[in-house]
């Protein structure tokens, strides 16, 4: 069993100083929660988001950016065509952006995020969609690079966006994926699947694993996981 502090799961030991900032995010991740009222959440905290989940706090925009810095290097990073899923406000698309990434497209279903992200002009395209409840309109192979920081939850991205995932990524393009270590032992949605599910994948030859690290300070000082995964 999860330990919880105020029926927020997860809280203890998060610093002090960042409880507040942890409430507002538990909102939006609180047990049980369903993926409309999700949604629902993003659409009201959008405002506050980048306030409340500011870098120090938060650091899986950082935390990806560079992961996906150290698999391109030079002029490359100007022509690979990224995917950022889960774009939220669009701080994933900041951080590719001061690592000379240029060809960015977002995919994120809350509205209020997106007209941030959208205010902030880093992206090339955008697409008002979620992943995993159904095909989305992007076509087969479209993207080198397939990234997410903070869309896996409860009531996020369902463990099937990683076929989704796959299916838009060109052969030999990577999928590179950031989540919290933690929410693979409560997240009922992740619990002994998404591992596995991985693992199906790679038995299905869909693609293979590139590597699997751990990192300190991910968000509130917790441990987040990396995940590189390239496609077949
Ligand atoms: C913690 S925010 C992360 C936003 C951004 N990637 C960042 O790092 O700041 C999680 C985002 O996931 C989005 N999201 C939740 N479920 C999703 C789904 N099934 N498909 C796509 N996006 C989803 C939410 O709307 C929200 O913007």
């Amino acid at each position: 069993m999860q330990s919880s502090e105020n029926g927020l799961i997860g809280a203890e030991g998060v610093p002090v100083d960042e409880k507040d900032a942890y409430a507002a995010n538990y909102k939006a991740h609180r047990k049980g929660i369903s993926y409309d009222k999700v949604i629902k959440t993003y659409d009201e905290w959008a405002d506050n988001y980048d306030k409340d989940l500011c870098p120090g706090v938060y650091n899986g925009p950082e935390i990806l950016a560079k992961a996906v810095g150290e698999q391109y290097v030079g002029e490359e990073k100007q022509e690979v065509r990224i995917l950022d899923v889960a774009a939220g406000t669009g701080r994933v698309g900041e951080e590719l952006q001061k690592l000379g990434f240029r060809r960015i497209d977002a995919l994120e279903p809350s509205e209020r995020m997106l007209e941030i992200l959208r205010q902030r002009g880093l992206y090339e395209n955008d697409w008002h969609d979620s992943i995993g409840f159904h095909q989305t309109q992007i076509k087969d192979g479209t993207y080198d690079c397939v990234v997410s920081a903070g869309g896996m939850g409860e009531g996020h991205m369902p463990i099937s966006a990683l076929d989704e995932m796959i299916r838009v990524l060109k052969t030999g393009g990577l999928m590179i994926i950031v989540m919290r270590e933690e929410y693979l032992s409560y997240v009922n949605e992740y619990v002994d699947k998404l591992e596995p599910h991985l693992k199906e994948l790679e038995a299905l030859k869909k693609c293979k694993k590139v590597s699997r690290t751990v990192v300190p300070n991910y968000s509130f000082n917790k441990n987040g996981i990396v995940f590189v995964y390239q496609a077949l």
